[in-house]
């Protein structure tokens, strides 16, 4: 099977970037990603300067594909009937109503895809789990395409995706594996063939690996909850470091070098964030609870709890620097998005500590270099317990340059590991270091 015609469907943070190295790498192929989004799609047909998501390196990959064999569109319903192959990287969210709320993944959009493919489709078609889904989803797409199709064949792979923000294209570019799951059925195995040869344009052979598709599924929340999980361990060993005297950094760097353990992902931080540990993990925590699994659940779900406390932690540690009250004080924020060179703050640790030092009385002072103001107002809108807009609008500003936020502020702040928070001097001023960023440690130091 030879595939000449992708469809994807979400034009997010997986979809965008994924199709677009897809497209480059593999010219003789048409790659069209579609998404209900008109905004979103409007900005990917747009200048390169503005597309929706900022990747280093993602303009360039989207300037040499895109009008040659890599399209843009809200057409949904023509994309699916075109394309032999279908990825569905839509969003998977905690579910915030119904059983399971609170912890089970939404999968309403992810089913909504296969409800129209399935009502679309005239022709045979491999559909990609490219979304992060809990272990079994599969079948219940299967049951879509049984009740909903045209009588035409559906091939179901899962493939997660494993790229980090911030590092999204070298990620695609260089995976570590590209893992692909499929049934073990002739039709299953021709399917997981065809999408092992797109790949091979530009992974080695032995970085893609094939499995069935309930390993696949898994592995992907798994792989996720093992990376949260280092840093949820060598958080929690930040709050013992500070008791006893002993030093997070050169704690991490002793632990790291043994090789066995390796020294990535032992960064110590206000706590991780992001659109996935979280929601993930706690999809891990459900499954596992479905399954009677309750020790295996309780473990993962500590992850979680470490985060908090460590978020909770950090944020008491300002209060309480200003003698518990922090009315009348100004606090500087500094970075707004989850981490370093991504424009995304979907569960920044910065939106829960502003929210606290805001309650206990400060006026803040917001900087981001990515994060837009739109965006900041609406986190603050949308997850913050406020009464009225009013209440806050007259108490926060959005800064455009590090020194106007920080110039009148009574403390700063550094919740994001931008590179330019690393060379900013702050002499007597109070410096609350969320991320371990700054090596010269002044005298009004607070770390975490
Ligand atoms: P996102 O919210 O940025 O993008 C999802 C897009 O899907 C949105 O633009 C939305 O409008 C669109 N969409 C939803 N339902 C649709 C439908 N029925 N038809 C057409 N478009 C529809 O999400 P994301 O960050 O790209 O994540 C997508 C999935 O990939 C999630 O399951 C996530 O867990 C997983 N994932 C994300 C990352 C990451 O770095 N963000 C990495 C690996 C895996
Ligand atoms: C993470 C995984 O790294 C990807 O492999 C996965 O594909 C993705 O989730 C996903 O499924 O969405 P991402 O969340 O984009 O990627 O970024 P990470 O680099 O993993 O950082 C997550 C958070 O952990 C950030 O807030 C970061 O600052 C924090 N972090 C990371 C630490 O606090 N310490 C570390 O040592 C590393």
């Amino acid at each position: 099977m030879k595939i000449k015609k992708i469809c994807c469907i979400g034009a997010g943070y997986v979809g965008g970037p994924t199709m677009a190295v897809i497209a480059l790498k593999c010219p003789d192929i048409n790659v069209t990603v579609v998404d209900l989004n008109k905004e979103r799609i409007a900005a990917w047909n747009g200048p390169l300067a503005n597309l929706p998501i900022y990747e280093p390196g993602l303009a360039e990959v989207v300037a040499e594909a895109r009008g040659r064999n890599l399209f843009f569109s809200t057409e949904v319903d023509k994309a699916i009937e075109e394309a032999e192959m279908i990825f569905m990287a839509v969003n998977t969210p905690t579910k915030t109503k119904g059983e399971g709320a609170g912890m089970a993944a939404d999968l309403r959009y992810v089913e909504a895809c296969a409800k129209n493919i399935a009502q679309v489709a005239k022709t045979d078609k491999v559909v990609i789990e490219k979304s992060t889904l809990p272990v079994r989803t599969a079948e219940k797409i299967k049951e879509i395409f049984d009740r909903e199709g045209k009588g035409v064949h559906f091939e179901i792979l899962s493939n997660p995706e494993f790229l980090a923000e911030g590092t999204a294209i070298q990620d695609l570019f260089k995976s570590d594996r590209v893992l692909i799951g499929g049934d073990e059925t002739e039709s299953g195995q021709k399917a997981v063939q065809a999408l092992v040869d797109i790949y091979a344009n530009w992974i080695p052979k032995e970085k893609i690996l094939t499995t069935n598709v309930w390993s696949s599924e898994l592995a992907k929340l798994a792989s996720n909850a093992m990376l949260a999980q280092r840093i949820s361990s060598i958080n929690s060993l930040s709050a013992l470091c500070e008791k006893t005297g002993a030093n997070i950094d050169e704690l991490s760097k002793a632990i790291g070098m043994d090789h066995r353990i390796g020294p990535k992902f032992l960064k110590a931080s206000v706590g991780f964030g992001g659109s996935c540990f979280q929601k993930d993990i706690l999809n891990l925590v459900y499954l596992c609870r479905h399954y009677g699994l309750d020790e295996v659940a309780e473990y993962w779900h500590q992850v979680i709890k470490i985060n908090d406390y460590q978020k909770e932690r950090f944020a008491q540690k300002i209060i309480d620097h200003f003698g518990g009250d922090l009315t009348g004080k100004t606090i500087a924020i500094l970075g707004w998005a989850f981490k370093a060179n991504t424009n995304d703050s979907r569960e920044s640790p910065a939106i829960y500590i502003a929210e606290k030092l805001f309650k206990a009385g400060a006026i803040l002072e917001i900087f981001d270099p990515m994060v837009s103001p739109k965006i900041i107002w609406n986190d603050i809108k949308n997850y913050w317990k406020v009464e009225k807009e009013t209440d806050f609008k007259a108490k926060i500003y959005i800064s455009e340059t590090i020194s106007d936020a920080t110039n009148k502020s009574d403390g700063v702040t550094l919740l994001t590991e931008w590179e330019e928070f690393k060379k900013i001097a702050f002499l007597e001023k109070a410096v609350f270091d969320g991320r371990n960023l700054l090596k010269n440690r002044e005298i009004n130091y607070v770390g975490i």
